[in-house]
């Protein structure tokens, strides 16, 4: 059965909007959970008990291809041309891949914000043919932006407020649970942008325990960057949770009136995740009181050196995917994690996203280098200069 080579429609069973015949693939979701001891170390865990799950795999180097394909799948249903999204990358790269090479007439429209998008996306979105519009603004502008136009214009909208999105992407955690011989993990840690994710494994756990498939669910950790900290601000300021019945848009509004208000609208390296205005915010609230759910800030350089040493064990992400770790970390440290649990952070995106940030953390000192070749080898380079 084709359906069979992608790792989303192989659950198919538990994706039951769509029929099969409908189905737009490109081999998505072949992705697979890793052994990372060295990781492991870092974290502060017992080898073994960390595992990655390595998305950057996806035919356009993130998890988005999981939702991508469902919402397709759903935009073929209804007889969709024209589809839209804003992006800070990596949906607007998988939103391309799904037009430019599948037949089914799909046109690519993108907004993505002002200066913050890696080149690795960049380039993907206009390699495939995408029509890229920048607009003036961040992210969350042009979120707002495209779902004017697109309600106005009738464009499928292919953002993650698109619940057919987060159908695909439940798979994720299918796969995650298949590497671990369908144990229930204590943890699964994950960064939060737009809070797809989170939302999305959230429903896939709640969906899971109703079926009797799972006797329990794991914990849910969310971790925000620093320069971009609205569910956690939300969350350990005000103590926001899914039974406050909050936040319907007005409320919400208020919050961020305040986030304003003390300039907590801030920036981060991890650019993929530099939002403001999650649009699952209710929902991801949802899944983290299903699942016990935390939700932590990891700085910049947290997220950096995080990421080094995910390198350093041989599988490579892009920022955003490794605040994850940063805040497994974290977590570990507070006591919150036990180095005996059995932990899967996710890793969202490829290395080779957002090589700038790479090269800049590393450093590419000329000075230093024969000095450096001489002692400890070319490729410890970059943290000698530090
Ligand atoms: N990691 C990466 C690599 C991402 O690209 C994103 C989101 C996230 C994490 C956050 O995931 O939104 O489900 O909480 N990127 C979006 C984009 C917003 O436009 O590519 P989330």
């Amino acid at each position: 059965d084709p359906l069979n080579f992608s790792g989303v429609w192989r659950f198919r069973e538990l994706l039951p909007f769509a029929p099969r015949e409908m189905v737009v693939t490109v081999g998505e979701g072949q992705t697979l959970l890793q052994s990372a001891d060295k990781v492991a170390q870092y974290v502060g865990m017992t080898p073994g008990n960390l595992k990655l799950q390595y998305e950057g795999m996806n035919p356009s180097g993130s998890f988005k291809d999981n939702g991508m394909t469902a919402a397709f799948t759903h935009a073929r249903m209804v007889g969709a041309r024209r589809v839209a999204c804003a992006s800070t990358g990596n949906t607007s790269a998988a939103l391309a891949v799904y037009c430019s090479a599948t037949d089914f007439g799909f046109k690519a429209i993108i907004f993505i914000g002002s200066g913050k998008i890696a080149y690795g996306k960049l380039a993907q979105a206009l390699d495939h043919g995408a029509l890229t519009i920048q607009i003036v603004g961040d992210f969350d502008d042009a979120m707002h932006r495209v779902r004017q136009v697109a309600d106005r214009l009738g464009i499928y909208l292919m953002n993650s407020v698109n619940p057919f999105r987060l159908e695909g992407q439940k798979t994720i955690m299918y796969r995650v649970l298949e590497g671990l011989g369908w144990e229930v993990p204590d943890w699964i840690v994950v960064p939060g942008g737009n809070l797809g994710n989170s939302s999305a494994f959230g429903k896939a756990f709640i969906e899971l325990k109703h079926l009797g498939l799972i006797d329990r669910v794991p914990r849910l950790a969310v971790i925000n960057a620093a320069g971009a900290r609205t569910l956690e601000y939300l969350v350990s300021e005000h103590n926001l949770t899914w039974r406050d019945g909050l936040p319907d848009m007005a409320a919400s509004q208020t919050y961020y009136d305040e986030l304003d208000a003390k300039h907590l609208k801030a920036s981060t390296i991890a650019s993929a995740i530099e939002i403001n205005r999650p649009v699952n915010l209710k929902k991801c609230l949802r899944a983290l009181d299903f699942c016990q759910g935390v939700v932590r800030q990891v700085s910049d350089q947290e997220i950096m050196d995080a990421k080094a040493r995910v390198g350093s064990g041989g599988l490579g992400c892009e920022p955003a995917s490794a605040a994850s770790v940063a805040g497994a970390k974290k977590l570990r440290e507070e006591g919150i994690i036990a180095p005996s649990d059995r932990v899967v952070c996710i890793l969202t995106g490829h290395q080779l996203k957002d090589p700038t940030a790479t090269v800049a953390y590393h450093g590419t000192d000329q000075e230093n280098f024969e000095k450096v070749l001489g002692s400890r080898g070319v490729h410890r380079a970059g943290f000698a200069n530090r």
